[in-house]
C-alpha cells in the first residue's frame, strides 16, 4: 500500500464577470419585458407578475458578490438570458477540455511533474459537454497524459468523490500519477429566468494531482483518509438528459430541463447530514475537531457553511479557519472547495490537518482528510 498526496492544484478562472448589480439590471429588464408581454393576462387575474430581483437580497442570501462567467452578454441580454458559446467542429477541442487543461497545467507545473507522467485522468463534473466520448479522454490527449481516463458526475461532490477514487488508486498502486479535473460550466445549467435561483452559480475549472506522498517533489498534503455518502432527494434536480426527446413534452422550454432546487429544504437537510458526517470522518480517525487547522467547505452558502463550522468545531470558527472563496466565484459546484484548498492552504505548516468537504445535489456528500507535510 502507498501513501497517497496531493501535490498540486490549479485554478482556470474566465475573465468575464457579473456583479450581483448587472444581473439584477438585466433580470428585471426581462421581467419588466415579460409583465408588458402578459399585461392582458397578468390584468385579468391568470397569472402572477414577475418580481424584480435585488442585490441586497442576493448577498444576504447567500454571500454571493459577483461570478466568473464564460459569456456575459448572452446572460445579461433580456433577450437570450443564457450563455451563447461558439459552436465547435468535432475535431477541436472542446471548452470543457480547454478549460480543464488549463487548471491541469497549473496543477501540474505545481507538482512539478510532466503530463506524460499522468497514469489516470478523472474529469469529475455536475455536467458533461456531451454524451461521449468522455471528455476525460479529450483531456487526456490535450495533456499527452498515458494511462486511462474517464468522466464521473456525483453533482456538487464530484471532486471528492473524484479524489477518493484517485486516492484509493494510487494507494493500490493501480496507477502512480492522477489528475482530478473538475471543469464546471455551472452557466450552462442555471435558469436565468428564475428569479430564486438566478444568482446562484459561476464558471470555473480546477484540477488537482494526486501522487505517491513518497514522489512528492514539493511541500505535500497526504490523503490520511477519505469518506463518500449518499442519500437520494429531488430537493435538487434537472430532468434534462438523453431521453428528451422521446418523451411527449420533452423538447418544450421547460423549467425542470434546468438546475432546479428547494433551496430552504437543501438547507435544512444538508447542515446536519454534513456535520455528522464530517464528525463521524473524524472520530473515526481518532482526530479532535480541536486538531483542524482548517477547513475547506462547499460554497454554496455563507450561512450555511457558517452553521457546518460551528457544528464541526463546537465553537465559532475564527478568521481563516474555513476561507470562503463564494463571494467572488458563487456557487461552482464541485471545483468550490477546492479553488478554497488551492487558495488557502500554503500556509499550513507540517503535520497541520484539514478537511476538504463537499455536498449537494444526490444529496452527497464527500470529506477528504489531509495533513500537511
Ligand atoms: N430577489 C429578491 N427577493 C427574492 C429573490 C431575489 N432574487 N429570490 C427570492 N426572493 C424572495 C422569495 O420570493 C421569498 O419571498 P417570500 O418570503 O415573500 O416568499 C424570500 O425572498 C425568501 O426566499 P427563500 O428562497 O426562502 O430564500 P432563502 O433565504 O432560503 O435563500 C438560497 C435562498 C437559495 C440562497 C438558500 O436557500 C440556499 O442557499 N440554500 C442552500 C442551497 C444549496 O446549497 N444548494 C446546493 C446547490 S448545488
Amino acid at each position: 500500500m502507498f501513501k497517497p498526496a496531493i501535490t498540486g492544484t490549479g485554478v482556470f478562472t474566465p475573465d468575464q464577470t457579473i456583479t450581483n448589480d448587472e444581473l439584477v439590471a438585466s433580470f428585471n429588464a426581462y421581467a419588466d419585458k415579460m409583465n408588458a408581454q402578459n399585461a392582458a393576462a397578468i390584468e385579468a387575474g391568470e397569472i402572477e407578475p414577475m418580481q424584480h430581483s435585488s442585490s441586497e437580497f442576493i448577498y444576504k442570501a447567500s454571500g454571493i458578490k459577483q461570478r466568473h462567467v464564460l459569456d456575459k452578454e448572452g446572460v445579461l441580454n433580456p433577450d437570450v438570458m443564457h450563455p451563447q458559446l461558439r459552436q465547435r467542429a468535432d475535431d477541436e477541442p472542446s471548452v470543457m477540455t480547454e478549460m480543464a487543461v488549463d487548471a491541469c497545467k497549473k496543477a501540474l507545473t505545481q507538482a512539478q511533474i510532466d503530463a506524460s507522467e499522468i497514469d489516470l485522468v478523472i474529469c469529475a463534473a455536475s455536467n458533461m459537454e456531451r454524451a461521449y466520448p468522455a471528455v476525460a479522454i479529450e483531456i487526456q490527449k490535450e495533456l499527452g497524459a498515458g494511462g486511462f481516463a474517464f468522466d464521473m458526475n456525483v453533482a456538487c461532490s464530484s471532486a471528492t468523490f473524484g479524489l477518493q477514487a484517485a486516492a484509493d488508486m494510487v494507494r493500490a498502486g493501480s496507477v502512480r500519477k492522477a489528475i482530478v479535473v473538475n471543469p464546471e460550466i455551472c452557466t450552462g445549467h442555471l435558469e436565468w429566468r428564475d428569479r430564486d435561483c438566478h444568482f446562484i452559480f459561476g464558471d470555473v475549472a480546477t484540477a488537482t494531482v494526486v501522487e505517491r506522498s513518497e514522489d512528492a517533489k514539493g511541500a505535500f498534503f497526504e490523503i490520511i483518509s477519505t469518506r463518500c455518502a449518499t442519500e437520494f432527494s429531488n430537493n435538487i434536480r434537472n430532468n434534462n438528459g438523453f431521453l428528451r426527446r422521446s418523451r411527449p413534452d420533452g423538447v418544450a422550454d421547460r423549467r425542470d430541463m434546468q438546475f432546479m432546487q428547494n433551496g430552504r429544504k437543501v438547507f435544512k437537510e444538508v447542515v446536519p447530514m454534513v456535520s455528522a458526517h464530517m464528525l463521524a470522518h473524524l472520530a473515526d480517525e481518532g482526530i479532535a475537531p480541536d486538531n483542524l487547522r482548517r477547513l475547506w467547505l462547499h460554497q454554496a452558502n455563507k450561512s450555511m457553511n457558517d452553521f457546518i463550522g460551528k457544528k464541526v468545531l463546537g465553537r465559532t470558527p475564527e478568521n481563516g479557519e474555513q476561507p470562503n472563496i463564494l463571494q467572488d466565484y458563487a456557487n461552482t459546484s464541485s471545483a468550490g472547495s477546492i479553488i478554497a484548498f488551492s487558495k488557502f492552504s500554503d500556509d499550513l505548516e507540517s503535520g497541520d490537518y484539514g478537511v476538504i468537504c463537499s455536498f449537494g445535489a444526490g444529496y452527497s456528500v464527500g470529506s477528504v482528510l489531509v495533513k500537511r507535510h
